[in-house]
């Protein structure tokens, strides 16, 4: 992981990126602008009342002079932002009084700002939840034109086993059918082998190669895995896996010998958002284990979820997450 880091922020330091910040006075967003400026990482626009945003600095004593501070509701872009909403969603029913209303949000500001290249990515939701940012992202910044769909991944490091595991999808696709969940999984190889992984990925189940029978989950399961290897040929993608099976070489010797992944998966995808968002939460309760970064994969330009209850130390890591996406997403 550490690695991981080294070369996001390098990469980072040396072509800085403008990324907007969603709520610019909220304690981490604030600490973690403070040293994302300070060590040159991105330069950053904080969005939010300018006057509670130095307040907030103020009392957690940072310094983020050298942010560009935006209020939604009082910002003379509004006019120019609100025809541009307009124009982009006309056809969905948006009407000019409405896209202005809309802009109060700063969910809705970013994601124009990052819509009109104002600034290169946006990192959210640290105070709102997922679905606020997410859906103005989706409806706004879109899908890119060669994915099928946007879904994020969550990247973790196994510090007992020493390895990087990628979680897909636990905070976006709620029922994703058999093809949606196939993408879900090459977005999630990809992603691996964008960080020079040989992604190895297991599509989980409560069953191990038949041994729950032919549950139409298990059946989507197979079908995805099916066309997501198609896809892409060049990667391992099977069902379905047990957790154990698909992450401990011992259980897999005695659940599914011979099979493709034998407890050496690196990529695990979820059938749906209950059975990942659940894991997700039960991993940073009650295990060591800790969400080092998520991405949202197949999204034109990068936006990030903060997340109401990650560390400092992620946020931080999200935000320059986001300034190295804006440098090598295609
Ligand atoms: C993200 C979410 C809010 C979108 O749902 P919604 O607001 O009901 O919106 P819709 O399904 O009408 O979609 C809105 C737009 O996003 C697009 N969209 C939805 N899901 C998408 C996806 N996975 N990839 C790409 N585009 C997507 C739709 O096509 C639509 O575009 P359009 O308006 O231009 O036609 C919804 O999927 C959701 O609530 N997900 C779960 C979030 C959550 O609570 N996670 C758990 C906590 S982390």
């Amino acid at each position: 992981m550490k690695n991981l880091i080294r070369i996001m922020k390098q990469t980072a330091k040396d072509n800085r990126k403008k990324i907007v910040i969603g709520e610019g006075w909220d304690e981490r967003c604030l600490k973690a602008a403070d040293y994302v400026l300070r060590e040159g990482y991105a330069d950053l626009v904080l969005l939010g009342d300018e006057k509670q945003i130095m307040k907030e600095a103020e009392e957690f004593k940072v310094d983020i002079t050298a942010a560009e501070i935006i209020n939604p509701k009082t910002s003379e872009m509004r006019e120019k932002l609100a025809k541009d909403l307009y124009e982009l969603r006309k056809a969905k029913g948006m009407t000019e009084e409405k896209a202005l209303k809309l802009l109060d949000d700063v969910n809705y500001f970013g994601c124009m700002l990052v819509h009109t290249g104002y600034v290169d990515g946006m990192a959210g939701s640290a105070i709102c939840s997922t679905a606020e940012l997410m859906r103005p992202a989706l409806q706004i910044i879109k899908t890119k034109p060669d994915a099928k769909l946007v879904s994020e991944v969550l990247i973790s490091e196994d510090r007992k086993n020493n390895r990087i595991l990628m979680f897909s999808d636990c905070s976006l696709n709620i029922d994703p059918d058999a093809e949606q969940l196939a993408h879900i999984a090459v977005n999630a190889a990809d992603l691996a082998k964008s960080f020079n992984f040989e992604p190895k990925v297991a599509l989980l189940s409560f069953s191990t190669k038949g041994s729950g029978g032919d549950a139409d989950i298990i059946k989507k399961s197979r079908e995805a895995a099916k066309l997501a290897q198609e896809m892409r040929p060049s990667y391992v993608i099977d069902a379905e896996y047990q957790g154990d099976a698909a992450t401990n070489p011992h259980a897999a010797k005695r659940k599914c010998k011979d099979a493709k992944i034998m407890g050496d998966a690196n990529v695990l995808v979820f059938p749906n958002l209950t059975a990942g968002n659940i894991t997700l939460h039960l991993l940073s309760q009650l295990s060591d284990m800790k969400i080092d970064l998520s991405a949202l994969v197949g999204i034109r330009k990068p936006v990030m979820i903060l997340g109401r209850s990650t560390p400092l130390e992620t946020v931080i890591n999200l935000i320059i997450m986001a300034a190295f996406e804006a440098n090598t997403s295609k």
